[in-house]
């Protein structure tokens, strides 16, 4: 699994090799015995060189000298049962604390033994204490409300950097399969604590599960944001900046102005490059609708690219429209980078079932973003720049797919795939950024609003803060 490699090279600790040895124990009055029946021998032996490299005292066999005994998935029961036996074997002597690994884990993130508390004394498991399981989680997403802030978000940050790494490497299942289960922690009503809460969500296969026991129980992570630019063609800045000639235009732009567009664009710069591009579409043609559509449309406060759709409520006038806001924008001084992509809108691209990409005509660009003059300076000392570059997605739509545009382009993205799937597996009807299809009748469904579309495949209409899968 690539990314657990990558990311846990950084925290995972030194292996006990023959050549050094142990570091000292910093708390002598804690001896922790790893109960095995629960862990499995690679993750106990895992587990020891994690304390021991934070300075805590291990100890290998039971014995009167283990003040905690850590135990793993297990029932309080199960343990007291297990101390008995034990006990058995050690009569008289002082009895340990049984603890949950929760006490382990939070120790270790602590670097030193936190109090035992309640909490992780084993007990016996208060029933309904769990989260929903498959009865009241639907499985697909555009059936479930998925907000924007929601409890998992450590985990499902995890979950996604596993499925963009996936992607990178092309593996589209695996991808699926984590952004699924990412998106599923979206959508729970509370926080993720324990495995067992896990049990009968849908599509939380074996191998999300083991991950999330890793993040849960190990490391507390701190997982960063991937970067986007890696999906859009670039690879590590420094393999670029050495190889130029390798280099697309598109690269070179995107080099030229990374620091800039690897700085997340704020709500605030969304709603002034919609003054911009508004402006210069009306006066191109006028009429002509510019609507913000994207993670901003879904009430997130920032995002890496700004995603407009553009139409004409008579439909026919929005032909070839869009070069012609280029080259107003670019009189204006605002384009720094732009790649077009014109229309291949024909019957046999609509009609064809599985095809991702739709056909509008659009554009790549990289604008340029007058800032405001009043952030002129920074702490008295750094200049503030005048300007700054954001990634901007222009779609020009015909009016009668307007709704079924808007609906594809709000997105998230698993939300989209989880919405055609739904239409095909479900209704048997193929849905993209272009309209509703019926394969048998084979006619197309009208629509004049994203309501309409939810009806159509009967789904109860979730608006776009809901569609944060
Ligand atoms: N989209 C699409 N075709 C593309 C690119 C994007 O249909 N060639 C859709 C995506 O499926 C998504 C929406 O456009 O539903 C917005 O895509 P994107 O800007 O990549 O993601 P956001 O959700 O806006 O996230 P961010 O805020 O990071 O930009
Ligand atoms: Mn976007
Ligand atoms: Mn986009």
């Amino acid at each position: 699994m690539l990314p657990k490699r990558r990311r846990v090279r950084a925290e995972s600790p030194p292996r006990a090799g023959a050549s050094s040895a142990p570091p000292p124990v910093r708390f002598p009055g804690v001896a922790i015995y790893l109960a095995e029946p629960r862990m499995g021998r690679s993750r106990r032996a895992f587990l020891t060189r994690l304390a021991q490299s934070k300075g805590f005292r291990i100890l290998d066999t039971y014995s009167s000298e283990v003040t905690h005994v850590v135990m793993e998935q297990t029932s309080a029961e199960e343990a007291i049962c297990w101390q008995k036996n034990m006990d058995a074997l050690l009569p008289g002597s002082p009895q340990p604390v049984l603890l949950d690994i929760s006490w382990f884990t939070e120790s270790m993130a602590a670097g030193q033994p936190v109090p035992a508390e309640v909490r992780h004394h084993l007990e016996v498991p208060e029933p309904r204490k769990e989260p929903p399981s498959s009865v009241t989680m639907p499985t697909y997403a555009c059936q479930r409300p998925t907000p924007l802030t929601h409890h998992n978000t450590t985990l499902s940050e995890a979950l996604e950097t596993l499925a963009e790494a996936a992607g990178f490497e092309g593996n589209e299942g695996r991808l699926l399969s984590f952004s699924r289960a990412a998106s599923v922690l979206k959508s729970l009503p509370c926080p993720v604590t324990s495995l067992s809460q896990l049990q009968g969500l849908p599509l939380f296969g074996e191998h999300s599960s083991r991950v999330i026991q890793l993040f849960t129980q190990v490391f507390g992570v701190g997982v960063k944001t991937a970067n986007r630019w890696y999906q859009e063609g670039l690879r590590t800045l420094d393999e670029l900046r050495e190889q130029p000639q390798r280099l697309t235009h598109q690269q070179k732009a995107g080099l030229q102005y990374y620091e800039d567009l690897s700085t997340p664009v704020g709500r605030a710069d969304a709603e002034a490059l919609q003054q911009l591009v508004a402006a210069a579409v009306r006066q191109t043609l006028p009429g002509a609708t510019v609507t913000l559509t994207g993670g901003f449309r879904r009430g997130k406060l920032e995002g890496h690219d700004v995603d407009f759709l553009i139409t004409h409520p008579e439909e026919g006038q929005e032909v070839g429209l869009l070069p012609r806001v280029m080259s107003q924008l670019q009189r204006q001084g605002l384009v720094l980078y732009h790649q077009y992509h014109r229309s291949h809108l024909d019957s046999a691209h609509l009609l064809r079932q599985n095809y991702t990409m739709d056909a509008f005509e659009r554009s790549f660009c990289i604008l340029c973003l007058p800032q405001p003059p009043h952030a002129a300076l920074v702490g008295g000392l750094q200049p503030c720049p005048a300007w700054r570059a954001v990634r901007v997605d222009l779609v020009v739509t015909p009016s009668s797919q307007f709704p079924f545009a808007l609906l594809g382009w709000t997105g998230s993205q698993l939300f989209e795939r989880e919405l055609r799937r739904f239409s095909r597996q479900e209704k048997g009807l193929w849905l993209n950024s272009h309209g509703l299809f019926d394969p048998e009748r084979k006619t197309f469904f009208h629509a004049t609003s994203e309501e309409d579309i939810f009806r159509l495949l009967g789904l109860k209409y979730l608006p776009p803060e809901q569609r944060n899968a």
